[in-house]
């Protein structure tokens, strides 16, 4: 015992000159990245410092202090932005020490989106891993290349046919509501095709029926839109980024008390339908005549990857999350967006009423593959619409190397945000772009123009998946609607709201929701109804207000 004494004596001076050299190490350790990083910072700005941009733009705050906090006011901003420097090839953007490129022309876009290096996604998609994982829209590299892969198949157009029968469904269950509220005044239908979107959604991804519709008060629903909020406001929060802060001053509690519900319902879906497919799969008594309808998340469960095997759980929620959060919003708002221009442009309104009539007759038959088809003046409505209101209207990407973006040299570590929006109001590509006018979209009318002048779904190998998908959508419940309504927008309706309601993805990922009023009442004292389907009464489409639609005093 008496030799430790001396033992630990002599450990004491040692003990001192080791905290000593310690704190001299980490002291050189914090000098070096600081160093590090403020002379990456420096070679930054030096190398951008050629690229137009804003003035006032200070050094780490960069122009932070110019930008708008709130989503709708941010968005205009820089929209604003991109229309100022609409003759530069490319402007800059610092929000505080992190530099952003906008691109708004088709040739340079093409530059970025056309290069397989720049594939990842930017750094405010990290906030969406909690909920959607690294599924297809947020994962990057090879786990992206081969999810794509394996993904593809399930959205080949023969698949995609077998939705027709559900949207059909909930078009007819959409029709059923609409036909409630007609004729009693302007109303706004937002809700109304948001749900419908919805429950489209829950059926053909999860083979689970949700009644959004009917009812609206699932915890599911109200967890799917409080989690797009939470997230896409966490993003334009930079003092929420880290999550020390955010779960103890933040909503990160809120954050996670809504993805217990999320995760837990997809889970139980999930587990749910491999169960069912294990029984059909292994009980050969089983009556396969019963057909069930097949649903994204029954092919992922069959799906194998290139050594043939199975998707875990795991990987199959995230993607069957993935297409939950950016199959419907997306939707609901072109579908709302077109709405609203169809209502505002009588005589687009008439040319729609009149191709209705040419493919359905006085039918009321479901829609099916063939009239889609032929519902060809309805896709350039929906696509002039895109082209106006895209449901995405920017996105972004990370700059994975130093390249060359039109002669303005462009470091690694810069994200670059794809306007989208403005790049449709390109005059060169769309001339007089504020004005709708579906025709642009025939194909004499869209010959010769720049591929990536036009892509509301992006463009690209990283492009939407979804985009067959969608347009489907948007044809069968729009066709539903105007073969039964007249849609006008009141002469006093209050203006357009551009709400960025960032429902989607990322900041960078916005909605725009319009209130749509939709109205019957042509004029004071007179409404319309829809007359009975089954008394196969549709006339030609001049004649739609007079004859097919009962008009009388009040
Ligand atoms: C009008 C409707 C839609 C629009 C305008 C739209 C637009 C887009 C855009 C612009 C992207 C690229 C985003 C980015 O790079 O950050 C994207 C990606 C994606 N979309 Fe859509 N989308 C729509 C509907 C859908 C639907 C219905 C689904 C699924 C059923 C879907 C699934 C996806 C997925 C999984 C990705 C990621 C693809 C990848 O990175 O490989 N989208 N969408």
């Amino acid at each position: 015992r008496r030799r430790a004494v001396p033992a630990l004596g002599s450990m004491a001076l040692p003990m001192g000159t080791y905290a000593s050299l310690g704190a001299a190490a980490f002291l050189v350790l914090v000098t070096c990245l600081t160093y590090k990083l403020l002379s990456r910072y420096a070679r930054r700005w030096r190398e951008i410092q050629a690229i137009p941009g804003l003035e006032g733009t200070y050094p780490f705050v960069g122009d932070a202090l110019q930008l708008k906090s709130n989503a709708r006011d941010f968005f205009c901003q820089i929209h604003e932005i991109s229309e100022r420097f609409r003759n530069a090839p490319l402007t800059k953007l610092w929000i505080g020490p992190v530099p952003f490129i906008l691109l708004f022309h088709a040739e340079t876009i093409e530059m970025l989106l056309n290069n397989s290096k720049h594939m990842d996604k930017a750094y405010a998609y990290k906030f969406l891993h909690p909920w959607l994982g690294t599924g297809l829209l947020t994962s990057t590299g090879d786990k992206w290349r081969r999810r794509r892969k394996t993904l593809t198949p399930t959205f080949h157009f023969s698949i995609l046919t077998e939705f027709l029968e559900v949207m059909n469904e909930q078009a007819e269950v959409l029709v059923e509501k609409l036909e409630r509220e007609a004729g009693r005044g302007p109303f706004n239908c937002f809700n109304h095709i948001t749900l419908c979107a919805l429950d489209i959604i829950c059926e053909t991804a999860m083979g689970k029926k949700i009644y959004a519709q009917s009812n609206h008060d699932s915890e599911y629903v109200r967890s799917v839109y409080k989690m797009s909020d939470i997230v896409t406001r966490r993003q334009r929060m930079p003092w929420y980024w880290s999550d020390f802060i955010y779960y103890f001053l933040g909503e990160g509690k809120e954050h996670n008390r809504n993805l217990k519900v999320l995760h837990s319902f997809t889970q139980s879906v999930i587990q749910e339908r491999a169960e069912h497919i294990a029984y059909m799969e292994s009980d050969s008594e089983s009556d396969q005549g019963a057909k069930k309808r097949r649903a994204f998340l029954d092919m992922l469960l069959k799906t194998t990857d290139e050594e043939g095997n199975k998707l875990s759980h795991k990987d199959i929620q995230e993607e069957v999350d993935t297409f939950m959060f950016e199959g419907h919003d997306t939707t609901a708002a072109a579908m709302n967006w077109a709405l609203h221009l169809i209502g505002s442009h009588p005589e687009a309104q008439r040319k729609i009423h009149q191709e209705l009539q040419e493919v359905f007759g006085s039918s009321d038959r479901p829609v099916n593959a063939e009239d889609l088809k032929k519902l060809q003046y309805l896709e350039c409505v929906i696509k002039e619409s895109l082209r106006l209101f895209p449901s995405v209207p920017f996105f972004a990407r990370s700059i994975c190397e130093d390249c060359v973006i039109n002669g303005f040299r462009v470091p690694k570590g810069a994200d670059a945000i794809v306007m989208v929006y403005a790049l449709h109001r390109d005059p060169r590509y769309f001339p007089d772009p504020e004005e709708f006018r579906p025709e642009r979209f025939l194909p004499e009318n869209s010959a010769g123009r720049h591929a990536y002048a036009f892509i509301p779904f992006s463009a690209g190998v990283r492009n939407c998946i979804g985009q067959r998908f969608a347009m489907m959508e948007e044809k069968v419940i729009l066709a539903y609607i105007l073969r039964y309504f007249n849609i006008e927008k009141p002469s006093l309706a209050s203006p357009v709201q551009h709400l960025c309601l960032l429902s989607s993805p990322t900041s960078i990922h916005l909605d725009f929701i319009v209130h749509v009023f939709w109205s019957p009442v042509s004029a004071p004292g007179r409404r319309w109804l829809r007359v009975p389907a089954i008394l196969n009464l549709r006339p030609p489409a001049e004649a739609l207000p007079t004859v097919t639609l009962f008009s009388f005093s009040q």
